[in-house]
């Protein structure tokens, strides 16, 4: 017998570390991944690369499109795309508030609309959206930027959650702490270290950690979980 068709899951920031490492466990577990970047994504089995700019409104809904015309439509959009400039804030500059405001939020925004439009007539889906416990807490050495706009995709979450349940659709977001990861590489060694050394578990978190968040909330194990924003920290946000 062959196996049902298990739809489509779109992943932004498909070439990214997060974004890869998803991009490879749904595609074992027999999903078709739409995988959208900006930057070049591999073709392979299961996979559609699509290279796409989330400030693009347009591009965006013409992503979710393609996803609805994938066997079994579209199942699960994870918003993964996001720029992070460290930075001293008293140097944090305008252009980079900007652009990390459109990356992060409008990009995300337009992820969870054009997610939104498709599930809706799907009668139902998973969304899920990259904070991060800076928006929770604060962040220093990288632009204010950052922790602004991951607040903001925490709120997102909440609306298209509210929003999203009398449809069937489900929208949480995974908050990680720093992840050992290319983006983190950007810090300086000195930071980086004092921010490991200070930590309760003194390492920053691995990549499998954090997708293991999303797998889970793409679930059916969570099909009662929504308007959830899951940290994945370590307890970095506890015990000071
Ligand atoms: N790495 C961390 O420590 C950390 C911590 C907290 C939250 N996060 C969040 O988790 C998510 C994944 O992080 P990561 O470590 O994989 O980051 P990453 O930098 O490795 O990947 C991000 C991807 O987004 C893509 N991207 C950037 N701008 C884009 C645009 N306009 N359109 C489409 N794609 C674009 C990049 O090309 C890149 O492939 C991000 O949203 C990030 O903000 C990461």
């Amino acid at each position: 017998m062959p196996e049902p068709k298990k739809g489509a899951v779109v992943i932004t920031g498909a070439a990214g570390d997060l974004g890869s490492h998803l991009v490879s466990k749904y595609a074992e577990d027999g999903f078709t991944v739409i995988a959208a970047d900006i930057e070049p994504v591999a073709k392979r089995e299961r996979v559609v690369p699509l290279v796409v700019d989330i400030t693009d409104r347009e591009a965006v809904f013409a992503l979710a499109a393609r996803a609805a015309d994938q066997a079994g439509g579209l199942v699960s959009w994870i918003n993964s795309a996001g720029i992070f400039v460290p930075t001293d804030i008293a140097e944090a500059d305008e252009a980079n508030w900007h652009r990390t405001i459109a990356v992060n939020l409008t990009g995300t925004f337009f992820g969870c609309a054009a997610a939104f439009e498709v599930m809706r007539n799907e009668g139902g889906g998973r969304i899920v959206n990259l904070g991060a416990v800076a928006g929770r807490r604060g962040g220093l050495d990288v632009h204010p930027a950052w922790a602004a706009s991951k607040e903001g995709v925490h709120a997102l979450t909440r609306v298209y959650a509210a929003a999203g349940a009398p449809h069937g659709i489900l929208v949480n977001a995974v908050a990680p702490g720093l992840i050992e990861s290319q983006a983190t590489q950007l810090f300086a060694d000195e930071d980086r270290e004092r921010l490991t050394e200070s930590h309760p578990l003194k390492r920053l978190a691995h990549i499998e950690e954090v997708a293991a968040a999303v797998r889970f909330l793409t679930s059916p194990e969570a099909s009662y979980v929504n308007g959830t924003i899951l940290t994945v920290d370590g307890g970095a946000n506890v015990g000071h």
